[in-house]
């Protein structure tokens, strides 16, 4: 363990080398004291000014190691990177099954998949791993694995398939979709808190995967660093707005609309469907919405309009008819000209819930990508909402925004895809193995 940096260091002392003195041996201290020392003459002048020592200077801040020695389980009865904490940086990266794959393949790619996520979620690299001093900090590596439709097909086993995994339906009033974002046979998603660890997670496993699949898209997000916004409050999205508030918390007792009892949709756990989807017990979905945030022309509107189109202010995130974040939202409340505070088109009021069943995890990452020729941005949110059953849960809900939502004036989608989430793997097990059994 690294010792930690003494609380009343001052900016200066780390400036000028005294932090490798102070802190001794040790991965910060050796880590540290090299920046502090090499850095100095790079280092702006705001680091320079009077004594600001109830500042923690971030090379100094013993937390950071912890960052990186941060590990979630990759074994359990459910996957990771569900209702784990959002982690700052996230890669989604579909695949197609190549024609001719055999049911044996794709069992060994899960195998490996697995395998290699259990290491790499622990800090050692993967089997065949080639660079696996980049797996040394896992930061709350997670890998997730999600089947599309198509991978039953490819399998011959369209009969275990879940019977609402299929498309979401077009929603022609908003959808723009592109291929090139769209579908697959097989997802991983890779969460971590460090954008490195991504990359490697998402290059090895990818690896993995020759003959067999072939990627299709992939798509790289990100929220907040971590440590920057110590409130813990709900992340921001592009257009500056508190996003994530009303999500299903532990207090309700989400389990059964989140995850799967291993009955079908609609309840029973008889019948041919009842039985081919036993294996999905403690699976959940997840769907996917790659979203343009048109960031010029909202830019255009004032403040008070962009407040409107959602329900909420931009500074707190609370509704219209509160102060907080999190203070429930008045729908009947009225101004004194008599017009609801909360427009009923308004985003809020149109995605709530209408019914239980209609609670959805909501854990979304922005994107920001190189511009399209012809474009000044090319930015957005790549949503995702993760339930038991999409087509009971989410549909209803974006049914309602693709009618009328005053935020679809400046979002518009451009991906969509419908996974399912198998259950997690037991120690020695992989994911998915369940489907071909019993
Ligand atoms: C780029 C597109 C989107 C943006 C910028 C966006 C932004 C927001 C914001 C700022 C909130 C209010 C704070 C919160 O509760 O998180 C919200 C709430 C919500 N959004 Fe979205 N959203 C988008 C797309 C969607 C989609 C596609 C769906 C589902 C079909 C959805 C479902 C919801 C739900 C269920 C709520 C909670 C409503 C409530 O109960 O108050 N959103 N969204």
């Amino acid at each position: 363990m690294a010792d930690k940096p003494s609380r009343g260091l001052s900016r200066r002392s780390v400036l000028t080398g005294g932090v490798g003195a102070v802190m001794g041996g040790g991965l910060l201290g050796g880590v540290v004291g090299g920046v502090a020392g090499g850095a100095a003459g790079f280092v702006g002048r705001g680091a320079l000014d009077d004594d600001d020592e109830a500042i923690p200077d971030w090379r100094t801040v013993a937390d950071s190691r912890a960052v990186g020695a941060a590990t979630e389980p990759f074994h359990g009865a459910r996957q990771a990177g569900i209702t784990t904490p959002p982690q700052a940086h996230a890669a989604f990266v579909g695949f197609d099954v190549a024609g001719g794959a055999t049911r044996a393949e794709i069992q060994g790619v899960l195998r490996a998949w697995s395998q290699d996520a259990a290491r790499l979620t622990t800090g050692r690299g993967g089997l065949a791993d080639l660079e696996p001093e980049l797996a040394e900090d896992p930061a709350r590596l997670t890998v997730t694995i999600g089947f599309g439709p198509g991978l039953f097909d490819a399998l011959r086993m369209t009969e275990r398939r879940p019977s609402w995994l299929r498309q979401l339906p077009a929603f022609p009033q908003i959808d723009q979709l592109e291929d090139r974002w769209s579908g697959g046979d097989l997802l991983l998603q890779i969460c971590a808190d460090d954008p490195l660890v991504v990359s490697h997670a998402a290059r090895v496993l990818a690896s993995g995967v020759r003959g067999v699949a072939e990627q299709k898209w992939s798509q790289r997000g990100f929220r907040k660093a971590v440590g920057t916004d110590p409130s813990g409050r709900t992340q921001r999205n592009l257009f500056g707005q508190i996003d994530g508030t009303v999500n299903p918390t532990e207090d309700v007792d989400a389990d059964q609309l989140l995850f799967s009892d291993g009955s079908s949709s609609d309840g029973s756990s008889s019948g041919s469907d009842g039985r081919a989807q036993r294996w999905m017990r403690d699976g959940s979905s997840l769907v996917l919405r790659r979203i343009r945030m048109t960031m010029d022309t909202w830019e255009e509107i004032d403040r008070t309009s962009r407040e409107l189109s959602v329900g909420r202010r931009l500074d707190t995130g609370a509704p219209l008819t509160g102060v907080a974040e999190h203070d429930p939202a008045d729908f009947g409340a009225v101004n004194e000209v008599g017009l609801p505070l909360i427009p009923p088109e308004s985003h809020m009021a149109r995605a709530r819930q209408r019914h239980r069943s209609e609670a959805m995890l909501r854990r979304p990452y922005n994107y920001d990508d190189p511009p399209e020729p012809g474009e000044m941005s090319s930015s957005g949110l790549l949503f995702t909402a993760y339930q038991a059953d999409p087509v009971r849960t989410y549909v209803p809900v974006q049914r309602r925004l693709a009618e009328q939502d005053a935020l679809n004036t400046w979002t518009i989608p451009i991906g969509s895809a419908v996974f399912a989430l198998p259950p997690g793997a037991p120690e020695g097990g992989y994911v998915g193995q369940g489907l071909f059994e019993g």
